[in-house]
């Protein structure tokens, strides 16, 4: 369920007549999406705003330093309604970067309070003529130059204020208002003063060390540490756009540490009701650039995603040779069933960047797809409902987060340094560690994100949208959608999964991932543990087939395959050394040990202890197993090979005895045999493994395999 964060808002308690003697005018050209926080602020506080200009032009080149004249004229054309209503208070104000902190209550107070018909907000850096300096008076304490993203007067004195514009829209605003400031005789007869304590207007250029975020009986205000205020409105001015988006995700929502809500949704886009047939499509691309473990994983979570696949379609850039079969076996079998298959191999060669503007294009290209969901390969998307949860955000750009197992690496960053890089933001181990739950606008996210189709053929139409002077393809994408002033969303709301870490991943072997049991333990699992494995643990699904011998799921297809196929691979199946020659008659020259040949002895090791000392410790209660091994390998057994081993002690406490095939498709005969109970367990399954005693009591002997070969994972444990 949702959490609600908009509750009461507090202005509707308030209203009163004095109230309704307040208006809030804006410019905005164009509904951004700080434009809608903007108003979302305001409608939580019980604002009245009204938009000026929408839908015109904005008639200053992006980037340019001057400019604003625009607001001037249509504050001008504006106010000319308004000119005599002499008790009508108006706010002016940017909105693209501007939120509201508090309501008209406290404004309209602190208004009159500081008993002057217009307040312009103030500055700590003179903007845009430096030489005028000398013309301000000097104050003793606060900022002291005017800034012109926000000011509030009465209606007449505004009117007044704006009568003498005639420029272009290309002027700049602040500089107009600044000369009239800096006219005493205007001043005085217009009555302006500046707010220079930050009571009301909080610009944060310049003033970002002032500022701190102050939580308190579940709400949160910004708070000037220099002067000791409660700013009523927070303008990311100048370079601290980011700044602002920080403190959005906190201001003006309700926040209860108790809940951990901080999210107030709005628009949430409802797919309850919505049938298979009318979700929108979805482009998926992934992006296979690096060597990468659990690829197969990768496709089957694909297949696992609750979504119709015919509202799909795949775009696959792979980079890697190490994992083309993977992919092409993955596309042989499934492609069909998705609404269209693009593949860029490995032969291409194609630059990283260059895929994801294929695949960004691709969905911009064609106006039925809705989203682009790009989903790096080193991304384990395990809830199936992933997709349809971020379509629910109703974002232009959102990303789950998704973090390193066990650690606080993530794919988002909280904060920028000054030079674009990471810096960790004050809250970014909280949502990491999910103490604080919600949706958040970052400045970075990578490895997996759902952008609107809409977004791609707007704001984000650029075909290069991961190119960025020289910065990586992940940073150039983020730095690119910054500049386009589109909102990048994280959202711990829910996990979706996790990241895998690629650190230690080599492709020296056949079957890599049997490797990556500490590198990437919950994969692992996945993929090689048995799924009724844990069932076992519980004590149901364990069998007791002979005396002191049990019976149980313990490896996947998957493990036995490979395992096998590693092993094969290897292709020296040896006599070991004499040691086991006397304690093991019989064995012959088919035990290829694990720990001689593979090198897969440290893994094997973490497999026991993990996944065997638990059942152990179940079974054979008092007794604690270190799960050390002198040996452990597989044994082939072939009708003209090896087809039996002759009755024997195992040099262990006690002994695991995998299946790695099928009887009676892989091979005949085959089996085991306790001799002093006279018992046999003549079908294995496959996956499944016997733990028996090793000395004394469970003297055995392996029965004959009559036809095909016979696959055994052995292990003497405590010997
Ligand atoms: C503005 O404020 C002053 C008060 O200082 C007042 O005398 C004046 O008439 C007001 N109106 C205009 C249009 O300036
Ligand atoms: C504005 O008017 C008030 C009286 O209405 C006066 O006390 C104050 O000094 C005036 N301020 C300016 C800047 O003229
Ligand atoms: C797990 O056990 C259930 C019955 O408890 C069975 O239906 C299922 O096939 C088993 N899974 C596997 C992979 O053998
Ligand atoms: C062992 O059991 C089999 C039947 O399972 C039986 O035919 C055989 O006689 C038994 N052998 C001994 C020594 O008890």
């Amino acid at each position: 369920s949702w959490c609600c964060c908009f509750l009461a808002p507090l202005g509707t308690l308030l209203a009163s007549s004095s109230l309704d003697n307040l208006l809030v005018l804006t410019v905005a050209t164009k509904e951004t999406e700080g434009f809608r926080r903007f108003k979302r602020s305001a409608q939580f506080f019980n604002y009245k705003i009204q938009a000026l200009g929408l839908g015109e032009d904005w008639n200053v080149e992006k980037g340019t330093s001057a400019g604003g004249g625009q607001k001037v004229r249509l504050l001008k054309k504006a106010l000319e309604k308004h000119a005599d209503k002499e008790d009508l208070v108006i706010l002016f104000t940017d909105s693209y970067d501007v939120l509201f902190a508090s309501g008209p209550r406290e404004l309209l107070k602190k208004f009159r309070q500081a008993r002057s018909q217009v307040v312009f907000s103030a500055e700590e850096l003179i903007y845009p003529d430096r030489r005028l300096e000398a013309k301000y008076p000097v104050v003793s304490d606060g900022k002291r130059f005017l800034g012109s993203g926000g000011f509030i007067g009465y209606a007449p004195n505004l009117s007044k204020l704006v009568a003498e514009w005639e420029g272009q829209d290309s002027d700049s605003d602040q500089l107009f208002y600044t000369k009239i400031f800096l006219d005493p005789e205007k001043r005085e007869q217009i009555n302006i003063t500046l707010d220079h304590r930050c009571r009301i207007f909080q610009n944060l250029d310049g003033a970002l060390d002032e500022v701190v975020l102050k939580f308190e009986m579940g709400h949160v205000r910004a708070r000037n540490l220099a002067y000791d205020t409660l700013p009523v409105l927070i303008h990311g001015n100048g370079p601290t756009k980011l700044q602002l988006n920080y403190l959005g995700n906190y201001i003006p929502r309700f926040w209860t540490f108790e809940t951990g809500c901080t999210v107030c949704d709005e628009g949430l886009r409802s797919l309850k009701g919505i049938g298979d047939e009318a979700l929108p499509t979805v482009l998926v691309g992934m992006f296979i650039e690096q060597p990468t473990p659990f690829v197969s994983l990768f496709f089957q979570r694909l297949l696992q995603l609750h979504y119709p696949r015919k509202h799909m379609r795949l775009f696959i850039h792979n980079h890697e040779q190490h994992h083309k079969a993977q992919v092409e076996e993955f596309l042989a079998e499934h492609g069909s069933e998705y609404q269209s298959v693009k593949l860029v191999g490995p032969e291409v060669r194609m630059a990283n960047a260059d895929a994801r503007n294929m695949g960004a294009d691709l969905c911009r290209q064609d106006r039925s797809c809705t989203y682009y969901f790009s989903v790096d390969a080193d991304v384990a998307l395990t809830e199936p409902n992933s997709l349809r949860l971020l379509i629910q955000q109703n974002k232009n750009v959102i990303a789950p987060l998704m973090t390193r197992h066990g650690r606080l690496w993530s794919n988002f960053w909280g904060a920028l340094s000054a030079d674009g890089y990471y810096a960790r933001s004050e809250d970014y181990v909280d949502i990491v560690q999910g103490r604080r739950i919600g949706v958040w606008n970052v400045p970075y996210i990578s490895n997996i994100y759902l952008i609107k189709g809409s977004a791609l053929r707007g704001e984000l139409q650029s075909p290069d949208l991961f190119h960025h002077s020289k910065l990586d393809p992940d940073m150039a994408f983020c730095a690119n959608v910054r500049q386009q002033d589109v909102f990048m969303f994280l959202t711990n709301r829910h996990t979706l999964g996790h990241l895998l870490s690629l650190d230690s991943y080599r492709t020296t072997h056949l079957h890599n991932d049997l490797w990556e049991v500490f590198s990437n333990p919950e994969d692992w699992k996945e993929k090689y543990i048995h799924q009724n494995y844990t069932k076992a643990l519980a004590g149901k699904l364990v069998e007791t087939p002979c005396p002191d011998v049990y019976w149980f799921p313990i490896f996947t297809e998957a493990a036995c395959d490979e395992l096998v196929e590693e092993m094969e691979h290897f292709g020296q199946w040896s006599l070991g050394d004499n040691k086991v020659g006397t304690l093991m008659p019989g064995l012959g020259p088919q035990g290829g040990h694990l720990s001689i040949s593979i090198g897969f002895e440290r893994e094997w090791h973490k497999f026991l202890l993990e996944y065997i000392a638990p059942m152990t410790e179940k079974l054979y209660p008092g007794y604690y197993t270190r799960a050390q091994f002198d040996l452990a390998f597989v044994v082939r057994y072939k009708p003209d090979e090896q087809p039996s081993l002759m009755p024997h002690h195992d040099a262990s406490t006690f002994t695991i005895n995998i299946a790695l095939n099928r009887v009676g498709v892989d091979y005949e005969g085959g089996g085991c045999r306790f001799l002093r109970y006279n018992c046999s367990i003549r079908a294995p399954r496959k996956g499944w493994t016997l733990m028996h005693p090793g000395r004394l009591t469970h003297y055995h002997e392996g029965l004959p395999t009559t036809r095909g070969t016979r696959y055994i994972a052995v292990s003497f444990v405590d010997p």
